[in-house]
């Protein structure tokens, strides 16, 4: 990989790329190609994906993390084909669709009740801001509160909620009521809570961009009590890290947020909900606040979304649910996330540290031999792809590798991967 950067018929490639998608983004075809990573997925298969020059990579990303079941699940897209045959109407106004009760009563079932309704959106970011429309509809307050790195999303709003300037510095406006803390900040939070105009905060339990940093059962606690002491509405945004990326259905479990008096007020789930097929995010919430927007005349046209409860991406959510359920793969991705981390520490003997839950992981490397000791986390990941390892450094955390896998993961993949990162780590 560093050879191909190094050599001058990248030039000439990058110029290839850049003609041909000329239509849709020449500039990051051009960069592709540049860096060598102009692959195109020709054909996936479970954990892999062939390229169409011939190469089988190990994907450990499954797609942003949105195809948990793998690539080319032989029963999803059998009973999706049979779905869309079915599905001689897609969107129609004038119903609550049967398919719309299911998904929502099984999602409700699967957060043990602790949420009585859900609301349907098409992406994650549409979701977060759904749910932050909720807060301020219900509580009639104007702020909202997100912790520095943490991702929601590039829509208008939430990419001011995305704590990160690298996202908006070239955007010459900013809203004045999106206001950015350390995670574990409880000082300034209490400060802007203080307030009583923050109608939301929003943190991920389990962060996918800024390498996986968690709270824990201590700190979600105090975070979720200093909310509800101040009438402010907690949003656990779980688009990446909920419905079984870590080891539990959702992100609150995985960090110790069982406590129903330390529960966030809303959930917000997308990515695995349906195996990365079509798009579906979904809000789950209470009746109180539900009812505040969508019980009072006037409020609730605040929200809505052509395609949200589409029924066909209702299918495909269902028909995902039921197989993650039948084939025990959250308990599945807990197992082989431990795994990895056993593996790691007892293969590289401090050298790599894990953090993460289950699959929703990232990876570092130790300061005694990262740069100007050792090698650097791009080196180790430009290796890792011409290895057959497919991986990405966390946006965020560029000196961080994040590893979002399959559910579907198995021991055989596990060792593939610790393999190829010895051959990496090599100096
Ligand atoms: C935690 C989190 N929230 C929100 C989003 C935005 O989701 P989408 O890209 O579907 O709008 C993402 C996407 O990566 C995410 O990881």
């Amino acid at each position: 990989m560093k050879s191909e950067l190094e050599s001058g018929g990248s030039v000439e490639r990058a110029a290839n790329g850049a003609a041909r998608f000329a239509s849709v983004n020449p500039w990051w075809a051009q960069f592709l190609d540049a860096a060598g990573l102009d692959m195109t997925g020709a054909r996936g298969d479970g954990c892999y994906i062939e390229t169409a020059d011939g190469r089988t990579l190990l994907d450990c990303l499954a797609g942003f993390g949105t195809a948990n079941l793998g690539h080319a699940h032989a029963s999803l897209l059998a009973r999706f084909a049979d779905a869309l045959q079915q599905t001689s109407v897609n969107v129609f106004p004038f119903e609550c669709a049967e398919s719309q009760r299911l998904l929502a009563d099984k999602l409700i079932a699967l957060s043990g009740r602790r949420f009585g309704k859900v609301f349907f959106a098409t992406t994650g970011a549409e979701a977060v801001e759904s749910a932050v429309k909720f807060a301020m509809t219900s509580t009639g307050r104007p702020d909202v509160v997100a912790f520095r790195d943490a991702f929601h999303g590039l829509s208008m709003f939430s990419s001011f909620m995305t704590g990160n300037r690298f996202w908006t510095e070239a955007l010459p406006w900013k809203p004045g009521n999106v206001h950015h803390v350390d995670a574990h900040n409880f000082a300034a939070l209490e400060d802007m809570l203080a307030s009583r105009k923050v109608a939301a905060v929003v943190f991920e339990p389990v962060a996918g961009s800024s390498s996986a940093q968690h709270w824990n059962a201590h700190t979600s606690a105090r975070l979720a009590a200093l909310c509800r002491a101040t009438g402010t509405k907690l949003i656990a945004d779980e688009v990446y890290c909920g419905l079984g990326r870590t080891g539990t259905w959702f992100g609150i479990d995985a960090i110790g947020m069982r406590d129903a008096s330390a529960a966030p007020d809303m959930i917000v789930v997308s990515k695995g909900l349906t195996g990365g097929l079509v798009p579906l995010a979904a809000v789950l919430l209470g009746d109180a606040d539900f009812d505040a927007v969508f019980g009072v005349p006037g409020k609730a046209k605040v929200q809505g979304s052509t395609f949200g409860g589409n029924r066909l991406a209702m299918h495909c959510g269902l028909i995902v649910l039921d197989l993650v359920e039948r084939e025990r793969l959250v308990g599945n991705a807990a197992a082989m996330g431990a795994l990895i981390e056993a593996r790691i520490a007892a293969r590289f003997d401090g050298r790599v540290t894990v953090r993460g839950r289950g699959l929703a992981l990232s990876l570092a490397l130790d300061t005694e031999f990262a740069p100007p000791f050792g090698r650097s986390m791009s080196d180790v990941w430009l290796d890792l792809m011409d290895g057959g390892v497919l991986a990405m450094p966390n946006s965020a955390a560029p000196d961080s590798l994040r590893l979002s896998p399959p559910l579907i993961f198995g021991v055989d993949e596990v060792d593939f991967l610790i393999d190829r990162l010895d051959e990496a780590l090599q100096p």
